[in-house]
């Protein structure tokens, strides 16, 4: 049987959760032994699970399909029906994750006013409501490390526990959407126990930056530990012969941590070289890991035609505005297909409006 691919693009910049397993990622699959984690009898599974956990220095983990899921399992697990939670007003618990915390939870989102995705303690106490009989019930603190829509940016360790502390002694219970918390762990020399400590719970991605197909891992205390596996069970995400995935996971703790650093010194090597071309604009210096974010001149044309005049080229970016565009560096570009990548956007650029224009005509 021929094994039929779809068309790849030859430089995918677009996202870190489209890389392909690697062929050692894949042997570990190959070999990962199995059994029924509904019931908790898949050994690769409870291996992961007791790893992260050991990683975090916290009591238990429960693996899940998605990043999404293991956040709406935390804010099911530390709310009720009434509650809200804070968050920055552009984090991916409130904003991209369709609504879970109102339909899954009956939670309400506090969206407060930060600086790159990230909170900090004056804005919190502007924001703040003080439990009444008005008011949602103050419940949960969310943060995110690093943040996406904020463009990557790893919290300073002095802020990010000033804000936990904040959220402490507001009685909040505290998770972190930890989705890419690896890349703030090596962009900013602190390790994970040093995140973890201050929170009840972490949702940590494996399909990110660290290369695995599928997953994510919920960590916490053992209590409410046990309550998500319940409610993964009701959402839908209670897996069966999950060692496959579980085994992918593993591989990616042991050989793709590190490696994140070259993927922040390629998206470096990328924002210098798109800060050169005539009619695109960003800050060099706000690019911290992987997560880059720039404009383009309304002149050159919308974020739209250039996504699409780029894509002609085989070069993928995201539209994430009118004007603004993201681009991901991951596991799966290396830095010749970066130089490639701004070889295209110099010869290209000129060309957008032109051909946005030959395009309208032929309607
Ligand atoms: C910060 C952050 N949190 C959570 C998620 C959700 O992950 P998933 O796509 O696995 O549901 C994403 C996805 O991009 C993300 O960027």
């Amino acid at each position: 049987m021929t094994n039929t691919t779809h068309k790849t693009p030859e430089i995918n910049l677009r996202s870190d959760t489209e890389t392909k397993p690697t062929p050692a990622m894949r042997e570990a699959i190959f070999h990962a032994v199995v059994g029924d984690d509904m019931v908790g009898e898949d050994p690769t599974t409870n291996r992961l699970e007791a790893m992260v956990a050991e990683m975090c220095g916290m009591e238990a983990a429960v693996f899940a399909p998605s990043g999404t899921m293991t956040n709406q399992l935390a804010v099911k697990v530390h709310c009720q029906p009434g509650d809200e939670l804070y968050i920055e007003e552009h984090g991916h618990i409130a904003n991209y994750e369709a609504g879970g915390p109102a339909l899954l939870s009956g939670v309400t989102c506090k969206h407060v006013k930060g600086s790159f995705g990230m909170l900090d303690v004056e804005e919190l106490e502007k924001a703040w409501r003080p439990p009444s009989i008005h008011f949602p019930t103050p419940r949960l603190l969310c943060l995110e490390n690093t943040t996406n829509i904020g463009g990557g940016k790893a919290y300073p360790l002095d802020q990010y526990l000033r804000v936990c502390e904040w959220g402490r002694n507001r009685g909040l219970k505290l998770h972190l959407d930890g989705a890419r918390v690896f890349n703030a762990v090596v962009a900013r020399g602190y390790t994970l126990r040093d995140i973890c400590d201050p929170l009840d719970s972490i949702s940590i991605c494996l399909s990110k930056g660290l290369g695995c197909p599928v997953g994510s891992i919920l960590v916490g205390n053992k209590e409410d530990m046990q309550k998500a596996r319940r409610f993964r069970k009701v959402f839908g995400g209670a897996m069966r012969q999950v060692g496959i995935l579980a085994a992918a996971a593993i591989y990616a703790l042991e050989n793709h941590i590190d490696r994140l650093a070259d993927d922040h010194k390629l998206a470096k090597v990328l924002a210098q070289g798109l800060a050169t071309v005539p009619g695109l604009k960003i800050n060099v210096d706000d690019v911290e890991t992987n997560i880059i974010f720039f404009e383009v001149d309304p002149a050159v044309g919308s974020a739209t035609d250039f996504v699409a005049q780029m894509s002609k080229h085989g070069l993928h970016f995201y539209a994430m505005g009118r004007q603004r565009i993201r681009a991901l560096t991951h596991l799966d570009v290396n830095a010749t297909q970066i130089q490639q990548a701004l070889e295209i956007v110099r010869r290209e650029t000129p060309h957008i409006r032109q051909n946005q224009s030959s395009t309208s005509a032929s309607y």
